[in-house]
């Protein structure tokens, strides 16, 4: 379309061209005629010159006339329509010409207000923060908080209900953006924030992987729970780590990191990615005898800063890796039952999901699969008794058809299909563990 514009942009720049000529070859004439006057004035005076004879009027002179006539009609009739023609691709270009500004705009937004710690393009990060006691306000802890990745944000939560979390913040966590929550951005910073944001969405593949690659994960953490020798290895790891940081000093911060680093590559090597992707691909069979666990590792899929779990929300301390933190007193800052650990689905930002009352909520198993492929909406009701706040994200495909895309093959415009968060198959696995818990 921007071939488009330049094309008609081209066609008026020479009529404009033939229009300048022609108007100095028509002065050129006319002055070359000015010059020939001469002698008495009663003879010449241009108003007692005779005129052409009847003759010459009415055959010559007329036909010039008429001629010149249609060749200007002609030079209408071709030129209106290709202005016309044009319209669309300078409309269409100035909107293409808006977004890319818009993008780019965004960008330098995001990068100043939001990469600290959402990550350099939207990939996730960690904000610091300090864990205070309930009530009195005394300092307990300082963590790293996942900040979850924002490529695939507009998936699980519609524009409007980013635009809710930008302008309020989340939870004290992250600050409040937008003016109606007292920060510092317009309403326009934040939308340039959000088209930026259309830009650095995965695509359904690079989700998947995503997805995939943080199960591997927690599959490897799974086998390492199971080898107690090996788990109490890497929880004093991690626990050295959280002592260096609080003494602040990095030479101890660098070695106790090196240390938990070797523990962690000797946990890679003693469970290798190939040997979790096989046993992962066995639990996922819902007759399998531990099809659950594989509805766990969903739940707490740490891939992308937290981005396709459900624990960041729903488990307290999830966020910051409370079962492998200490407060200052020297205490893990999650225990259940007097161990590092924590009550997956216990309750936090999202509601205390366990103890039947995911069945008592959605006594239809097919309800509670849909609320999780659509999540919640400002306003609706879900369930027996849910009041829905549009915080909860909705894992599967979200059709926006306020955003459109080009179709590459077709060139036609679409609205933007946003690929899911999770399989139809993960989605059903992660509603059977939540039923369970
Ligand atoms: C001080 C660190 C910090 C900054 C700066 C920050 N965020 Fe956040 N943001 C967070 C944290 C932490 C969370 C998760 C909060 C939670 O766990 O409840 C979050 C959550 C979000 C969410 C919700 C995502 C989801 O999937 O739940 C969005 C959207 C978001 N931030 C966008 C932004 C944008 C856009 C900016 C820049 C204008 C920004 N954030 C700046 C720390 C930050
Ligand atoms: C960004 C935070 C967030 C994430 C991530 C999240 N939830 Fe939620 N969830 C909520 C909030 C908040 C609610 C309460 C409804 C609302 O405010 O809209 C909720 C409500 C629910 C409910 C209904 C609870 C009830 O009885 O009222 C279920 C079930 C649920 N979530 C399951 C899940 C599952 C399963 C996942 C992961 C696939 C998940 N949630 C991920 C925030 C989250």
């Amino acid at each position: 379309m921007i071939l488009a514009q330049t094309a008609a942009r081209n066609v008026g720049i020479v009529i404009f061209a033939i229009v300048i000529v022609g108007f100095l070859v028509y002065l050129f004439f006319n002055l070359l005629e000015g010059r020939k006057e001469g002698g008495s004035e009663i003879e010449l005076a241009a108003n007692r010159k005779p005129y052409f004879d009847d003759d010459i009027l009415e055959t010559r002179k007329l036909d010039q006339s008429l001629l010149s006539g249609l060749f200007l009609l002609g030079v209408i009739g071709i030129a209106l329509p290709l202005y016309w023609l044009g319209e669309p691709g300078r409309h269409e270009g100035l909107v293409d010409n808006t977004l890319e500004l818009w993008t780019e705009r965004g960008a330098e937004a995001y990068e100043e207000n939001c990469s600290a710690c959402h990550g350099g393009g939207g990939a996730g990060g960690i904000a610091s923060f300090a864990i205070t006691e309930q009530g009195t306000g005394e300092f307990v802890a300082s963590v790293d908080w996942v900040a979850p990745s924002l490529t695939s944000v507009l998936t699980r939560f519609t524009e409007e209900e980013v635009t809710y979390t930008l302008n309020f913040g989340r939870n004290g966590v992250m600050p409040a953006w937008g003016a109606p929550g007292g920060g510092p951005l317009t309403a326009q910073q934040l939308e340039i924030i959000i088209v930026y944001l259309r830009s650095v969405q995965k695509d359904a593949d690079a989700v998947q992987a995503a997805v995939e690659d943080g199960l591997v994960e927690g599959a490897r953490l799974e086998w390492v729970a199971r080898d107690p020798e090996l788990s109490a290895e890497l929880r004093d790891a991690h626990f050295a780590v959280a002592r260096a940081n609080q003494t602040g000093i990095s030479s101890l911060i660098e070695d106790a990191q090196s240390e938990l680093g070797a523990v962690q590559a000797k946990i890679g090597e003693t469970f290798p990615n190939d040997e979790m992707r096989a046993w992962l691909d066995e639990i996922s069979d819902p007759d399998h005898e531990e099809y659950l666990t594989y509805g766990r590792l969903l739940f707490t899929n740490r891939a992308d800063a937290g981005a396709y779990g459900c624990a960041r929300c729903h488990t307290n301390g999830w966020s910051y890796d409370g079962a492998n933190d200490l407060d200052i007193a020297g205490n893990p800052l999650n225990e259940v039952d007097g161990e590092p650990g924590y009550v997956q689905g216990g309750g936090w930002f999202g509601p205390n999901i366990t103890g039947g009352a995911e069945v008592a909520q959605f006594p239809n198993v097919d309800n509670h699969i849909d609320f999780i492929r659509k999540g919640s909406e400002d306003g609706v009701r879900y369930g027996v008794s849910g009041q829905g706040g549009g915080q909860m994200p909705g894992f599967s495909n979200r059709l926006d058809e306020d955003v459109f895309v080009v179709n590459e093959e077709t060139g036609e415009k679409e609205a933007v299909n946003w690929p899911p968060s999770l399989t139809e198959e993960q989605i059903a696995a992660v509603v059977e563990y939540a039923r369970s818990i």
